[in-house]
């Protein structure tokens, strides 16, 4: 069965969406095979891989119960579109609304090492959808004065879903996303959260660049569009892998790290 690893922020714009699509490639290219699911209602995420704005069905017809996961997956996403919006406000009147991404991920998780699955940017209903399907929990933070509040309130509806409808699920960590450690507070911010929560904060900070934006743009990773940036990628891949304890798959990717940034 594949581990499932759900990304989620309190707040938009933390960079969740570019690190769903950035650890998808990192782990694909790692050779495991990876599903990406798309949460949100924006679908970025869709986007960043190219599924055609058209693709039918989607991920809210999954959860409205109109159409089989296996049937939704596009190349390896299962997409997003604003339809998403309408299927959480159905979901929200059904019994088992929690559990529903659980059970329809259950067939795909037959056919994939991992999936990702990318949240919207609040931690209602479709986030606690996302959590209750995972294995883990993966915070992204922003790195500003108010990151610790951030995750504190994000880690707490991680434990509401640990306690009352999934005990199975734990916290990866939290990554510093988005981060100019040029700057005071986003210094202040890693220190925080490193003083808070300890080895639960990922060593790896993910460094703000404008290439980001160009990237996504080119619709190119930024693995290829800037490695020297995507280092930071595949050292947050590695710290990842050691957590899950895939020892077989941290090896390839050591050396996918050698290939793409050459000491
Ligand atoms: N490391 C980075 N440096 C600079 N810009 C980045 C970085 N990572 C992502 N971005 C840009 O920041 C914006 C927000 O990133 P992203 O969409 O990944 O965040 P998000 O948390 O998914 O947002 P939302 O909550 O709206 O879904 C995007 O324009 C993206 O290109
Ligand atoms: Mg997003």
């Amino acid at each position: 069965m594949a581990t499932t690893i759900t990304i989620l922020s309190q707040k938009g714009g933390t960079g969740k969406t570019t690190t769903t699509r950035t650890l998808c490639d990192v782990l694909r290219r790692s050779g495991i095979s990876v599903l990406a699911v798309d949460l949100d209602a924006q679908g970025n995420l869709s986007d960043y891989f190219d599924v055609p704005a058209d693709a039918d069905p989607t991920v809210a017809d999954v959860l409205a119960g109109r159409a089989k996961a296996m049937d939704a997956i596009h190349s390896d996403v299962l997409p997003a579109n604003l339809g998403l919006a309408e299927a959480e406000l159905v979901l929200g009147g059904k019994m088992g609304r929690e559990m529903t991404l659980r059970r329809a991920l259950r067939e795909p998780g037959k056919h994939y090492d991992a999936i990702l699955v990318d949240c919207p940017p609040s931690l209602g209903l479709l986030t606690v959808n996302a959590l209750v399907a995972a294995d883990y929990a993966l915070i992204s933070s922003e790195a500003e004065y108010f990151s610790l509040q951030g995750v504190e309130q994000a880690l707490e509806v991680v434990e509401l879903a640990k306690e009352s409808l999934h005990p199975d699920l734990e916290w990866l960590g939290a990554v510093l996303n988005i981060a100019d450690m040029r700057t005071v507070h986003a210094r202040e911010a890693h220190k925080q959260l490193s003083e808070r929560f300890g080895d639960k904060v990922f060593d790896t900070v993910i460094r703000r660049s404008v290439a980001y934006a160009e990237s996504a743009e080119r619709g190119v990773s930024i693995l290829d569009h800037r490695p020297d940036l995507g280092a930071d990628y595949l050292a947050l891949a590695a710290e990842v892998l050691e957590r899950l304890g895939w020892r077989a798959e941290g090896a390839q990717l050591a050396a996918l790290r050698q290939e793409l940034i050459p000491a």
